[in-house]
């Protein structure tokens, strides 16, 4: 059996997976950015609006395919991040995804935890010139 609460969890994660929230694209976003998975080949894009101050997250729209982790994460994730200063976003970690999941998520399956908020940094670290890569993948983290 799981830890206490983790039913509960469970079926937020699944509701998620079938019912994703912010789903689909933006129009004219501030940053697009996509990513994947490379143990599986899932892919998320992500799409960010900032405010005209460039430092609170409006708005996250996210499309994609990929497992209920990674789906459900990235779902969770663009409610989580409407409103939050973007250098707020850049110290999300793992953990906080972890958290934001309730659940355990076995070693294999973090990456597919991941996918949405690396992708989603990866996006703003390359909007404000921090990064210079076309893709992110999941590979590189350890
Ligand atoms: Fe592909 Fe989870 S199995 S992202």
């Amino acid at each position: 059996m799981g830890i206490g609460g983790s039913d509960m969890y469970r079926q937020q994660i699944l509701d998620h997976y079938k019912n994703p929230r912010n789903y689909g694209e933006i129009e004219d976003p501030t940053f697009s950015h996509v990513g994947e998975n490379p143990m599986c080949g899932d892919t998320i894009q992500m799409d960010v609006v900032l405010d005209d101050d460039e430092e609170t997250i409006e708005h996250v729209a996210f499309q994609g395919d990929g497992c209920a982790i990674s789906q459900a994460s990235a779902s969770m994730l663009s409610e989580k991040l409407q409103g939050v200063a973007i250098d707020d976003l850049q110290e999300m970690d793992r953990d906080d995804i972890i958290d934001m999941l309730g659940v355990d998520i076995s070693p294999m399956r973090v990456k597919c935890a991941v996918l949405a908020e690396k992708v989603a940094q990866d996006g703003a670290d390359i909007y404000f010139g921090e990064k210079d890569i076309d893709m992110t993948s999941t590979e590189e983290d350890d």
